[in-house]
Parts: C-alpha cells; structure tokens; sequence
C-alpha cells in the first residue's frame, strides 16, 4: 500500500544571522506559502544498505559535536550563573532595577520611612562604582525588595548562602534579611548586626520552608540612622560540583550530558557589540567578581518587539569560568573574540586599521591568560584566580560572524601576529552569516587566500533546507579549510516564536543533516547547535537547545538529538551506502556510519523522515558483527510534537536489544524516527 507522505512547509526564512523584528514578522508571514513533499514511499519498504567495516583513513575528531555557549535569553545571569538577585552591586545604568522600595517616594524626604541614595565610591576597584547610602528615617516603615530574575528560584529545604557587604552603620542596628513568597509569607529570614564600620562581607544560610519560583528578598532595618550596603548576593549553596557561588548544577548537567567535545564561548553577536566601545573585553571578566565591569548585553534593546531592559553582563561568569567549565566537561575551549569590527547587523563600527593593535593585544594576552607561564602578567592572574595549570587553549575566534574585505584584513593582521607569537593556536575565521551567496563565496575565496584553518559557518534554516543539505559538505574541497558547522537550527515554518519551534520536525530534520555532517568527518572537524538555552520568561532568540525558568530546566527534542550524535560519535569513519551511494534523502533515508575503535563497536546512525515505518536489509563488508545489537531510537508520530516543562521526557530516546547475525542482519524503523545502532566487531 502507498502511503501519504511526510510534509514539511517550505520556509522562506531569509536567515540572516542576527535576526530582526522585520526578518521575524517577514518570516511568519510566509512561512506557510507552500507545502513540499519529501518523497513517496510504500509502507514498510525494504531498503538494502551496506556498510564497509574497512578503514576510510577519516577520524572522527573529538572536537565533532560541541557546544556553543551564548551569552542570550538570559543564560548567564538569570539563568547560568546562578546569583539570585539581579542588579546586586547597584551598577546597572538605572542604579536600582531589580529593587523596590514600596513605602519610599523619590521625591520626598521619606520622613516616614527610608531611600537607599545610590552613591559613587570616592575611590572605586575597577567596575565596582557605587553602593546604597541607606538612611532609614522609620524602621517599622522603610523596606527595601529584590525582584530577582523574573522572581528568585528557592526549593524547599535546599541551603542558600546570603551574602551582604556593610559598613558604616550608624544608628542601625540590626538588618532583617526574609525570602518572602508572592503573598509576602516568609519562606526564610535571618538578623544581621553590622558590627564594623569598615567594609565587611556578612553571611548567612536561608533554608525556605516551601519552594517558590517568584519569592523576593526582603530587607529591613532596626534602629533610625543610615547604613552603607553593596554586593547583596544570595546563591544556592547546591551549585555545579559544589563551587561557592557558582553555576546552577541542573543546567550544566544538562551541558555534561552532551558530552561536548569543545565549548565555544562568550557569544555570539555580543562578542562584537551594538558598537565597538559595548564590544565583549575578557579582560574585564576576569579577577575579583565585584570588581568586573559590568556591560549591556547586546540582546538588552536588539529586538523592539521583545525588549529586555534589565538585560546586563555582570561578568560573574566570565572567562576564568568559562575555561573552568570547559575544564569539567572535558571539552576543548574555544572562545572568540572581537576583530574590532562591531556587529554588522547593528553600527558594523570598524576601528581603522593602524589602531587595531589593542585587539590583537586583547587576543594575545587572552593565549597567556589560558596557557602562559605562571611568572608571565596574565598567567599569573590565572593563577590568583587558582588555577595554576594551563587551560590548553588550542582555538580561538578571530570575530564571530563579521563579513566583507574589512573582515579579512583585519583577520589577516591578526592572523599574522599570533601565528608568528603561537603557532601551536589554531584560528577560527568565518565567511559570515550567510550560508551561501556572494558573501559567503567571497568569504571562502578570501579563506582559501589566507589559508585558514576552520571556517565557522551558520545557518538558520527551515526543516526543508536542513533535509536537502544533508549532501551540503559532498563537494567540498578536501583540500581547503576545514568547516566549523558552529551555528545551526531548523526553523519550523508556521509555528509560534518560542519553545514550540524545538519540535520533532526541527529535530528529525537537524538528525537528518547531522548524518551528512558526519560523513563528510573528513571537512566538518566542529559543529553545534544554536542558541544553547533560554530562559523561559526572558528569551530573545528561539528555538533554543535548553529552556529554563527559576526551578526547572529541561532538554529539547533537538537537545536529545544531539545528545545522541554526541554519545555514539566513535573514532573512525565508516562507509554506508544503497546501491553504493550515500544515504541523502532519497526514500527519506539518511544515514552515517562510524566505528568505535576503543570499543570495537560498530555504530550506525539511520533517520526516516517518512511517515511510514520501514525495513532495513543490512549487509556488513569487510568483517562481521556480533550477534548482538543495542537500538537506541527516538520516533514520534506528531512532528508538531515538543518536549516541556510539563512533558520533559515525551520525546527521548528508548533502548533495546535485537539479534544480528555475523554479516548481516534485518531491522525495521519506525515512522519519523532516528535510529542507532550499536553493535561489537568481531576480532
Ligand atoms: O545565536 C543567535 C545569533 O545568531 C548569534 O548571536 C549570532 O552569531 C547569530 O547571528
């Protein structure tokens, strides 16, 4: 019997990158303008694939499927860091956002209860520039709120250590620090008694009674008088491996579960900046966390139709962090840094090319910072921070997603002066957000020129692109620079803006061409998805690997797909063919093959975008297998169909055994599906 067949709109997304209010509306309104058929094909219909167990030469580099952390959607503060209260250091533009003061009027004398006067240091560390000059006229009136992130996540019986830096208390006696939930009821509190008239950082533990996704902190004052405050800190004490004020836990193990084979940080489009002077500068982000200074995020005011105002970097994680977690997750860190040209998108300011040296520099001392010698400047700084030992920075980012000749001359000087400081380092150059047309041609032209050694390529494409470039890398020169696939998402036509964009259409389709990126393993040495996570109630950008809010977090459909590819990559590449040809979609087949040489495992990697189940006939070249296979798969019937908060694991993969037989062995796969399978070579 013939079946209907799979459908995916086209989508005339003109994705370009960084994308726009305009580009967003332009999108959705024609996202449903034609429908396209995948192909037909009769239910349950054999196909004979063949895979070749003898060595192709082709690695399968460790660096294949990584991770691109983005500093948007609020993943760091708010969402990756895990500091609770927003705004902590009163250094935003609008010195006390994130704060309230419900019984104070800003023009009045507040006889009746008290203002926190936000005050300039006379002598101020580095971005730590002004502190609240409480004064409390009523202590039974004034009270002083912190809203958090969009609320402050707190779990029931969970520690959560406060930290609040005071001094020059006169006349107030004692602070009550509360956890309040939305009605005001306490869910923790402590007394503070400001005991010195210097600085001095007081710490306390909150243990909520109940847990609350939008509980405030509350603070109030016994005794009339005034008192200094800054730096008012509250994190879970139960963060990633234990570290004082460090990284939510759920959400870097969510990080560790895709076993990343590299980290690629800050960003993004906020390494280069609406304009050069809000360009990402590492160097700020690192040493004493009060004294980082604290900068717009990018994503703040770039869409009109999704304004963040209380958008910020306070830097609390910056690079030190950064490399750390790339550390703990055995992944290789690759960050990327500003070439002095400002987002394209936005200004595209240029710093002219004879003042382009304080850039470099910033990308020289960067390669200290991560591998110098302890004795030099910045490795020394690495060691104050403690940690001693080099990062083994290998790669690193020369601009994120620049464009035009302005782009290759700057990446040629800096090409030029770290290749001859750090040979060892090897850069990422990129032919910008397009992935094709004429500049993305020139780019590669100017890349082959300069004989870069990884061109970072993006794309943001509907389902339908995704499944028509699953042969993308084919033809590329074997020869040229290598591909960094190290942005990319399927865009589902016609869905609404937001988590139901990760769909299993987006998914299955991101599993089709992933097959494509691993057969070409010889070209494409790095690829990930973007963005990586966002928070649920403060997102710019989607669809997004990782959705978050104050308490939960949870993996997409596309999270699960490349958690997959990243867990079964094996070492060498294998060939798998049908009637001696690559499985690209024809039949709505597309699959890839690698071996494990440490395991001696066989791993095949199957996709059907068909709405019918199938058969495979697999016969095995050049060896034979065991007699045991382990199927991991993930199908769903629903391509509009996500995964949620409510629902996180509606569509992960299941596991199984089947019989194999030596040479070859028979398997069906299901509708809409992504199948693995994993079988042990015999010696
Ligand atoms: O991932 C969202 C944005 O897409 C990135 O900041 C930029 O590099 C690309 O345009």
């Amino acid at each position: 019997m013939k079946n209907t067949v799979l459908t995916f709109s086209v989508f005339a997304l003109m994705v370009l990158g960084c994308k726009d209010a305009t580009q967003v509306e332009t999108a959705n309104s024609e996202s449903n303008e034609s429908v396209f058929t995948v192909a037909e094909v009769s239910e349950g219909s054999t196909s004979n694939l063949v895979v070749d167990l003898a060595d192709t030469g082709i690695k399968i580099q460790p660096t294949m499927y990584g991770i691109f952390y983005e500093d948007i959607n609020f993943a760091a503060d708010g969402g990756l860091y895990a500091e609770l209260i927003k705004n902590r250091s009163f250094e935003f533009p609008l010195p006390k956002m994130g704060w309230e003061e419900p019984n104070s009027v800003r023009y009045s004398l507040n006889e009746e209860s008290g203002f926190s006067k936000i005050t300039n240091y006379v002598d101020p560390q580095g971005g730590n520039r002004r502190y609240s000059h409480t004064v409390v006229h009523n202590d039974e009136k004034y009270e002083l709120f912190n809203n958090g992130f969009r609320g402050i996540g707190v779990k029931k019986d969970d520690q959560y250590n406060l930290s609040l830096l005071l001094a020059n208390a006169e006349g107030v006696e004692q602070l009550n620090v509360a956890l309040v939930d939305t009605l005001g009821t306490v869910l923790a509190s402590t007394e503070i008694i400001p005991d010195a008239k210097d600085w001095k950082t007081y710490e306390a533990v909150f243990i909520p009674n109940k847990a609350e996704a939008k509980a405030r902190l509350k603070i109030t004052f016994e005794g009339n008088g005034t008192i200094d405050m800054d730096m008012i800190s509250l994190f879970p004490k139960d963060t990633w491996k234990g570290r004082k004020n460090g990284l939510r836990k759920d959400l870097v193990e969510l990080l560790d579960g895709l076993n990343p084979g590299f980290l690629r940080f800050p960003g993004g489009c906020i390494v280069e900046g609406r304009t050069l002077a809000q360009r990402y500068q590492w160097q700020n982000t690192v040493g004493p966390v009060i004294e980082r200074e604290l900068l717009i995020n990018r994503w703040n005011d770039e869409f009109a139709h999704k304004p963040a105002p209380d958008y910020f970097q306070s830097f609390g994680l910056g690079f030190f962090e950064y490399f750390l977690l790339s550390e703990d997750l055995g992944a290789s860190p690759v960050p990327i840094l500003g070439c002095g040209m400002a987002c394209q998108f936005n200004t595209g300011e240029l710093v002219p090319l004879e003042n382009l040296d304080p850039y470099v520099q910033e990308a020289l001392d960067l390669i200290e910072f991560a591998n110098g010698d302890v004795n030099t400047p910045w490795g020394k700084v690495r060691r104050d921070m403690g940690h001693p030992e080099p990062f083994n920075l290998k790669y690193l980012g020369i601009g994120n997603e620049q464009w035009g000749p302005e782009y290759f001359e700057r990446y040629e000087i800096f090409a030029k002066i770290i290749g001859e400081k750090y040979p060892e380092i090897i850069l990422v150059s990129t032919p910008g957000p397009f992935s094709n047309g004429d500049m993305f041609d020139f780019g590669w032209e100017q890349m082959r020129k300069l004989n870069v050694k990884l061109a970072d390529e993006h794309y943001y494409k509907s389902p339908q692109w995704f499944l028509d470039n699953a042969n993308r890398y084919d033809g590329y020169d074997r020869n040229g620079p290598k591909v960094f696939a190290g942005e990319y998402a399927a865009h589902t036509p016609g869905v609404e803006d937001g988590p139901l964009e990760n769909n299993w259409m987006a998914a299955l389709s991101e599993a089709a061409f992933m097959t494509g990126l691993e057969r070409n393993a010889d070209v494409v040495l790095m690829t990930s998805y973007a963005p990586l996570m966002a928070h649920a109630e403060g997102w710019q950008w989607a669809p997004d690997l990782i959705w978050f809010d104050n308490l939960q977090s949870y993996g997409t459909t596309n999270y699960q797909v490349q958690k997959l590819f990243a867990n079964n990559a094996g070492t060498d590449l294998l060939r798998i063919t049908e009637d001696g040809k690559p499985l690209i979609g024809e039949q709505a087949l597309y699959a890839s093959a690698v071996k494990d040489t440490e395991k001696n495992e066989l791993i095949l990697k199957v996709v059907n975008t068909s709405n019918v189940s199938r058969k495979l006939n697999v016969d095995i070249k050049g060896g034979s297998i065991k007699s045991e296979a382990t199927v991991i798969g993930m199908a769903y019937e629903d391509l509009y169909a996500t995964n949620s908060f409510q629902e996180p694991s509606k569509i992960i993969p299941t596991e199984s055994e089947i019989k194999v037989n030596g040479e070859r062995f028979e398997a069906e796969i299901p509708a809409q599906s992504f199948t693995i399978y994993k079988i042990g070579i015999e010696n």
